[in-house]
C-alpha cells in the first residue's frame, strides 16, 4: 500500500505589543511572520494503531529520534515537543499511525520568535491530517474537528508538562490565527482574536538578536508567572488583568511592580489598536519604548546584552525598540520610519500567513 503522505507549515511570531499579559487573562497583539517550522509525514509500514513508530528527524540539526506511539517517554530539547505533541494528540483521542517525520525550519531558536510553538503547531496538524488521511473507512477511525483555540491548548499543555515550560496562548493562537497584514488583537480573557490591518506604508519592522539564548523552562519566566499568580490571590481575582489600580497599589513589593506592568501593558494594546487603525506608525514607536521601560523596570526581565541591542537601535534611528517574548535574552523588536534604514544586520519582519496544510 502507498503511504499517505502530509506536510504543515507553522510560523513563528512577533508580538508588536502585550508582553506577559497572556496568562494575565489581557491583551496582545501578535503577527505571525514569514519564517517558520515544515513538517513531513508519511505512514510507515502501514502500522496503525499503538503498534507503530514515530521516526524524527531534525534536517537543521541532523539529529533523529524513535519511540514508539504507545508509550512516547520524557525527553529533552527537540525531541520534547515531538514526543509531547503526539502523546497529547493519543490522550486528546486523535486517530495516529506509524510515521516518518522531517522537521526543518528557519526560526532562530531560543531567540523570542516561537520557533517552540512553530513547531508544535506544524507537528500537530501534520500528525492530524495523517492520522485523519490513514484512519479513512478503518472501523476506528474517526475524524475529529480540529478546532484551532483547542490545537493551541494542546500545544501549550506540550510546553507545559512535556517541556517544563508554564507559557501561555500567546504564541500558539498567533501562529495558527496569523494573517498577511494583519496583527491579532488577542483578549486572553474571552480568547476572541480581532484582526486588527497592519499598514506599515514604507516604515520597516525589524528583529535584532541580543546574542542571548533563553529557554521559558529554566529562565525567570515560570518565577514570573508564580509572582502573578501569588498578587491574583492576594487580590482575591482570577486573573491580574481583573485588578484594579487602587488595589494593585497596595500590593507588596515586587508583586505591585508585576501587577502595574500588566494593567500598564493592556492599556497599551488598546492604545495601539487604535494608533493602528488610523495608521499612526509614530504613536506605535512612542508605545514600543513604553513597553520595554515597563519590562525593564517593572516587569524586570531585561539583561545587560537586551539592553545594548535596544540602544543600538535606538542610536541606529528607531522610532520605538522594545524586547519580544519571554524575556531574559532573545530578541528586539524595532521599528524604523521610511526615510530611516535599518542595520544591516536587523531581520525584517511582516506579517504573513498562519499555520496551514501544504500539498505533499
Ligand atoms: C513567551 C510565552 C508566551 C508569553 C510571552 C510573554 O513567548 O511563550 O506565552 O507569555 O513569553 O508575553
Amino acid at each position: 500500500m502507498a503511504p499517505e503522505r502530509s506536510c504543515a507549515f507553522a510560523p513563528g511570531r512577533v508580538n508588536l505589543i502585550g508582553e506577559h499579559t497572556d496568562y494575565n487573562g489581557g491583551l496582545a497583539l501578535p503577527f505571525a511572520i514569514a519564517q517558520g517550522v515544515t513538517v513531513r509525514a508519511e505512514t510507515t509500514r502501514g502500522d496503525s494503531g499503538l503498534a507503530g513508530t514515530i521516526e524524527a528527524h531534525a534536517r537543521d540539526l541532523q539529529e533523529s529520534d524513535e519511540f514508539t506511539l504507545a508509550e512516547p517517554s520524557p525527553a529533552d530539547g527537540w525531541r520534547a515537543f515531538v514526543r509531547g505533541v503526539v502523546a497529547e494528540l493519543g490522550r486528546a483521542g486523535y486517530p495516529l499511525c506509524g510515521a516518518r517525520l522531517e522537521i526543518s525550519g528557519d526560526v532562530p531558536q531560543g531567540s523570542g520568535l516561537s520557533s517552540s510553538a512553530a513547531l508544535e503547531v506544524a507537528l500537530c496538524l501534520a500528525l492530524a491530517e495523517l492520522g485523519s488521511k490513514s484512519s479513512e473507512g478503518r472501523e476506528d477511525g474517526r475524524h475529529v474537528a480540529l478546532d484551532r483555540r483547542d490545537i493551541a491548548r494542546l500545544c501549550a499543555r506540550v510546553e507545559n508538562e512535556w517541556v517544563g515550560a508554564h507559557t501561555g496562548l500567546l504564541d500558539q493562537l498567533a501562529s495558527l490565527f496569523g494573517a498577511p497584514d494583519t496583527a491579532l488583537r488577542i483578549d486572553f480573557a474571552t480568547l476572541e482574536i480581532e484582526p486588527v490591518p497592519l499598514v506599515l506604508d514604507g516604515w520597516r519592522l525589524v528583529i535584532l538578536d541580543s546574542g542571548e539564548r533563553h529557554a521559558h523552562a529554566s529562565s525567570g519566566y515560570n518565577e514570573r508567572r508564580e509572582e502573578c499568580a501569588r498578587a491574583c490571590m492576594l487580590l482575591g481575582v482570577d486573573s491580574l488583568s481583573e485588578g484594579s489600580a487602587h488595589a494593585v497599589a497596595q500590593l507588596p513589593e515586587p508583586l505591585r511592580l508585576r501587577a502595574e506592568h500588566v494593567l500598564g501593558e493592556n492599556r497599551r494594546v488598546r492604545e495601539a489598536v487604535a494608533a493602528l487603525r488610523t495608521e499612526d506608525l509614530a504613536t506605535i514607536g512612542v508605545l514600543l519604548d513604553a513597553s520595554h521601560e515597563s519590562l525593564r523596570d517593572l516587569f524586570e526581565i531585561s539583561t545587560p546584552a537586551v539592553e545594548a541591542a535596544v540602544a543600538r537601535l535606538r542610536s541606529a534611528g528607531a522610532a520605538g525598540a522594545r524586547m519580544v517574548g519571554g524575556g531574559f535574552g532573545g530578541s528586539i523588536l524595532g521599528l524604523f520610519a521610511p526615510d530611516v534604514p535599518p542595520p544591516p544586520d536587523t531581520l525584517e519582519v511582516r506579517p504573513g500567513p498562519g499555520a496551514h496544510l501544504l500539498e505533499t
